[in-house]
């Protein structure tokens, strides 16, 4: 082959490996479309099936309650029939749930379909990161791994300015329905993409193992990288040695507890109750707090890339030491602006730019950064039941603040509730700078936690 060919070829299949992380990372798009649809669905649900308050919360922390389902029980699917075939399970359930939904004409039927959405949304959680995160070069891996939040991100947006688009007409079925799109797209993707060579050479399968991974690193020299995973998994295998044991488990500490402190800072209770907040700080109308809300989303999206971007060059802990700091400055600033004199107009401008702040440094930290150490950090044996352990976690704390920020601002008031949230996001600095590894540029073999 010629020089000329040879890079041709190079370039091609480099373009591969960003081919199946995007293809992986529809999971996170239909995460954040079918987290953020129901908002504005809901209006129209409530009206067309005449439901009380009680089951229009149940409507919507379903599919929560199904993301927990999912979440706890994909590890143990990716483990053992590996991450393809459950991350393509993953599709046909966003598939499925997506028609049951939209085309459902009982209130048990739209439950049905949401519960199975959700199921999809935690499946996908644990397997899209962690696809990602094993097919992808240690040299790219953070920005491939932040593809997925980016995605989430798109997702939420998504929803939020088609909710508003078919609001006019109240087509609620639209709404649900049109994730249809992105489901069959992750479905046809992933029966496409290979399996992950990490998975193959945990199960013995060598010669599949090494020819994805000729694939996915354009032809590159795969003997070192090839080596690396091999005396990772001969190592687990000798025998649980105290060492192995004590690394798994603090790993898990930290895992989880990443998983938590993204929820337990705050951040969705802007997603699911920014118009709300507007409204408290001040603005007027409905309708100037949900564009408000939209800006937001905006900031959200943008500020991702600096994930994308900067994750490999700089390092995972400089952007959650920068993160968690901003965050914690504008919910100071939100949380005071609640208690202090000033007119309307401009507590409702500062609560828009400390949010906007709030958010986007949550954009390039909290949010992608956490599920792409936890793809990161546990050995390859044990990486899909730790990834799930995360997620579950993840989850879980997701619908704990779900279900208890209305019920926070009541007993504690506006700005004792937001300084709680400053309180976990300085806390998450800290435990940033004393328990988690920088995975920057490190071969996941290589990766040492504790
Ligand atoms: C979190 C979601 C959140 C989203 C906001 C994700 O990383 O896991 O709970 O809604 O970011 O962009």
């Amino acid at each position: 082959m010629s020089v000329q060919s040879q890079t041709v070829a190079r370039a091609s299949r480099g373009s591969f490996v960003v081919m199946a992380a995007g293809i992986a990372a529809l999971g996170g798009l239909l995460f954040g479309y079918d987290t953020g649809v129901i908002s504005g669905a809901i209006l129209f649900i409530s009206k067309a099936f005449n439901v009380s308050t009680q089951m229009k919360e149940f409507i919507i922390s379903i599919v929560l309650i199904g993301a927990l389902c999912g979440a706890m029980s994909a590890g143990y699917v990716a483990d053992r029939l590996g991450r393809r075939r459950t991350l393509l399970a993953a599709g046909i359930m966003f598939t499925v749930g997506a028609v049951l939904s939209a085309s459902s004409t009982t209130v048990w039927a739209l439950l049905v379909g949401r519960f199975i959405v959700g199921v999809a949304i935690g499946i996908s959680s644990v397997t899209s990161p962690l696809y990602i995160s094993e097919v992808s070069p240690a040299e790219i891996r953070g920005g491939l791994v932040s593809l997925y939040q980016f995605a989430i991100t798109v997702g939420i947006l998504g929803a939020f300015a088609i909710d508003y688009w078919l609001s006019g007409a109240g087509a609620w079925q639209w709404m649900l329905g049109l994730a249809i799109i992105p489901s069959l797209l992750l479905v046809v993707g992933m029966l496409v993409m290979p399996e992950s060579p990490r998975f193959l050479f945990k199960m013995g399968q060598e010669e599949r193992a090494r020819a994805v991974l000729r694939r996915m690193r354009s032809g590159a020299d795969i003997q070192q990288e090839e080596q690396t995973i091999r005396h990772a998994l001969a190592g687990l295998q000798i025998g649980p040695a105290v060492g192995v044991v004590r690394n798994i488990r603090f790993a898990l500490f930290v895992g989880i507890s990443l998983a938590v402190l993204q929820q337990v800072t705050g951040i969705n209770t802007v997603i699911y109750y920014g118009p709300q907040i507007f409204q408290m700080a001040g603005f007027q109308s409905a309708s100037s707090s949900i564009l408000a809300t939209a800006a937001v989303g905006i900031v959200n999206v943008v500020l991702t890339l600096v994930a994308i971007i900067f994750s490999d060059r700089i390092g995972r802990k400089p952007l959650l030491y920068a993160g968690c700091a901003g965050m914690t400055i504008a919910l100071l600033v939100l949380a005071f602006s609640f208690s202090l004199p000033v007119a309307q107009h401009d507590r409702g401008l500062i609560a828009l730019m400390s949010l906007m702040v709030y958010v986007g440094c949550f954009a390039f930290s909290l949010g992608p950064i956490v599920w792409l150490l936890i793809s990161e950090i546990y050995p390859l044996r044990v990486r899909g039941m730790g990834m799930s352990v995360a997620a579950f976690s993840n989850w879980t704390a997701n619908f704990i603040v779900a279900m208890f920020f209305l019920t926070m601002i009541q007993s504690l008031g506006q700005r004792d509730t937001f300084l709680v949230y400053a309180l976990l996001s300085a806390l998450t600095l800290v435990f940033v700078r004393f328990a988690v590894p920088e995975t920057k540029q490190e071969q996941l073999e290589s990766i040492k936690v504790g």
